[in-house]
């Protein structure tokens, strides 16, 4: 068995404190059978000064949650609030004081079918997760997908919902096969959308440029988080359709998200980008978003909240 198999944290679900070995769902629920859950990946970063697990942009994400859950119409028991509540107890069960992800999700429960609206249950899922380390940055080689991204009048990519991430892996496991490390999906509109569980970015003439929301994309908080941080930081931010040959002519393409925070591209298609090398204003926004998300860098406390300290 991996490694990875073997960790048994102790997760919140359905008002308890278990071991996620512990937890069961009916095989025949609708989340089982046909993925029907609506979820958030959060990211929390340990600080070792201060001795502080800091939720990064824990509000933005649960306000999320309820905009999936509205939309797929599985309502959700609990207020943001309380979910706020069950996610600290989670963590600090397990007494986490490292970086961390936390996974959380509503799902539809019991026995149902894909239109089942209720019962709708909740787990959370806290794992130790180290964010991406300056001394290893990655290198990645992406292609466009053959696969188009599902669109707002077939499966809304703007809910995350568990059953849309099949369409990513579609597309990851072509990519894989075909000798690349990750797929950049076309949608309907032939426009460049986004990675498999990322948004993108590209640098064209030195300005940052990505797709607007409407260009079938997850509404990413890390896109938000970096679009306000290089804006700070002086460059000029452009929401607009890209074609897929303006990645093959770009200085630097990255992914964003929680989990994948910044990963550089360093090809498409095997055009290669800049010196294909992480290039330097993607590495500079990475600095820069590792230090705000860990307190480091005292900027934006409104995207801090602290779920655990050192006991
Ligand atoms: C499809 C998709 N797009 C984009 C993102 C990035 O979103 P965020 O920055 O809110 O994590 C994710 C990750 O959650 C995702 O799954």
């Amino acid at each position: 068995m991996k490694g990875d198999l073997m960790v048994d944290n102790l997760i919140w679900i359905r008002g308890e404190i278990i071991r996620q070995s512990q937890a069961t769902v009916n095989v025949l629920s609708p989340m089982a059978q046909f993925g029907l859950n609506v979820f958030e990946g959060i990211r929390c970063y340990w600080n070792q000064d201060k001795g502080e697990l800091h939720a990064f942009r824990l509000k933005e994400h649960l306000d999320r949650l309820m905009l999936s859950s509205r939309l797929v119409r599985l309502p959700s028991p609990y207020t943001p609030e309380q979910i706020e509540f069950f996610m600290k107890t989670a963590i600090q069960a397990n007494d986490f004081q490292t970086d961390t992800a936390v996974r959380m999700t509503l799902f539809g429960d019991g026995q149902g079918t894909w239109n089942t609206c209720e019962p709708v249950s909740m787990f959370i899922a806290p794992m130790a997760k180290s964010r991406t380390r300056l001394d290893k940055v990655p290198a990645l080689r992406a292609c466009i997908s053959s696969w188009e991204r599902i669109n707002d009048n077939a499966l809304p990519p703007r809910a995350k919902v568990g059953a849309n991430y099949i369409n990513g892996r579609y597309a990851h496991l072509q990519a894989r096969h075909d000798g690349y490390d990750l797929p950049i999906f076309l949608g309907q509109d032939g426009k460049v959308a986004e990675g498999a569980g990322a948004c993108l970015f590209m640098v064209r003439n030195g300005h940052l440029v990505t797709p607007p929301t409407t260009s079938s994309v997850l509404e990413s908080i890390t896109r938000d988080t970096l679009m306000v941080l290089a804006r700070e930081a002086g460059l000029t931010v452009v929401e607009r359709p890209v074609d897929r040959t303006e990645l093959y002519l770009a200085d630097e393409v990255f992914l964003c998200g929680s989990a994948a925070e910044i990963s550089p591209i360093v090809s498409v298609d095997g055009y290669a980008l800049g010196n294909s090398l992480p290039g330097p204003i993607t590495v500079s926004l990475l600095k820069a978003y590792l230090a705000i998300a860990s307190g480091e860098n005292l900027d934006h406390p409104e995207w801090r909240t602290v779920v655990h300290s050192r006991s």
